[in-house]
């Protein structure tokens, strides 16, 4: 897309609330601020959250907090989100930000590595089974590990959206070898064959795959 569709998408589109502005300001003056979901993407994360009547979702990468905030505040005032990350500095800005919009007390934050916290989850009594929605942004070599963790915790029914999937392009490059583009690759490749959900590959931003657990 050209920049100038870009700027007209959100023109027409783009209903980005005002502490959601705020927090992409913010971010914006770290180092690593591209990490963070676009303010389409966030807000299509939220209308996929209402579509689906989500109640309880999960998030496996917060950063500070873009994606968190977008889907906690379209969850109904009894919803949850258990949201997944190893950075305290970021999740210190997300749960201010969360706070700050009065939607903290959806939030279950679990600070650590999501191998782990995902293993505890699914040890916890009535977890298994009892999630809506699942949404994948943290390490690339971890994608697989978390969409399984994610395909257990899901109803049926119930959908996961991975983020960055083409990975700038870097997926269809040989050249390109390094362990993240590697693990993306395979990760692709697994969800093609993987008869347990409906799939679909948006090229969106970075590229959005959606799989819906049968
Ligand atoms: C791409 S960013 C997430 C962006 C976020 N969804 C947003 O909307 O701004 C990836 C995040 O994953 C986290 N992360 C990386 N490896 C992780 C791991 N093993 N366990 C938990 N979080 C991890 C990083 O700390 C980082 O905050």
């Amino acid at each position: 897309m050209s920049d100038a569709i870009q700027d007209y998408v959100a023109d027409v589109s783009l209903r980005e609330p005002d502490l959601l502005a705020e927090l992409r300001e913010k971010t914006s003056e770290l180092p690593l601020h591209l990490m963070q979901i676009s303010p389409e993407q966030g807000q299509f994360l939220s209308l996929l959250v209402k579509a689906i009547g989500a109640r309880r979702t999960l998030e496996v990468g917060v950063f500070t907090g873009y994606s968190l905030l977008s889907t906690a505040l379209a969850l109904p005032a009894d919803g949850s989100v258990v949201a997944l990350d190893l950075d305290e500095g970021w999740a210190a800005t997300a749960l201010e930000f969360c706070e700050r919009a009065g939607v903290a007390d959806k939030v279950d934050f679990r600070l650590g590595d999501a191998r782990e916290t995902l293993a505890d989850l699914l040890r916890e009594e009535g977890a298994p089974g009892s999630f809506d929605f699942v949404f994948i942004d943290a390490d690339k070599e971890g994608y697989a590990e978390y969409y399984e963790a994610a395909l257990k915790l899901l109803r049926p029914g119930g959908l996961v959206v991975v983020d960055n999937v083409l990975w700038h392009g870097a997926v269809i490059d040989h050249e390109v070898q390094d362990s993240e583009t590697r693990a993306l690759r395979e990760f692709n490749a697994k969800l093609h064959d993987d008869k347990r959900v409906e799939l679909s590959l948006l090229p969106f931003a970075d590229g959005l795959t959606f799989a819906l657990k049968r």
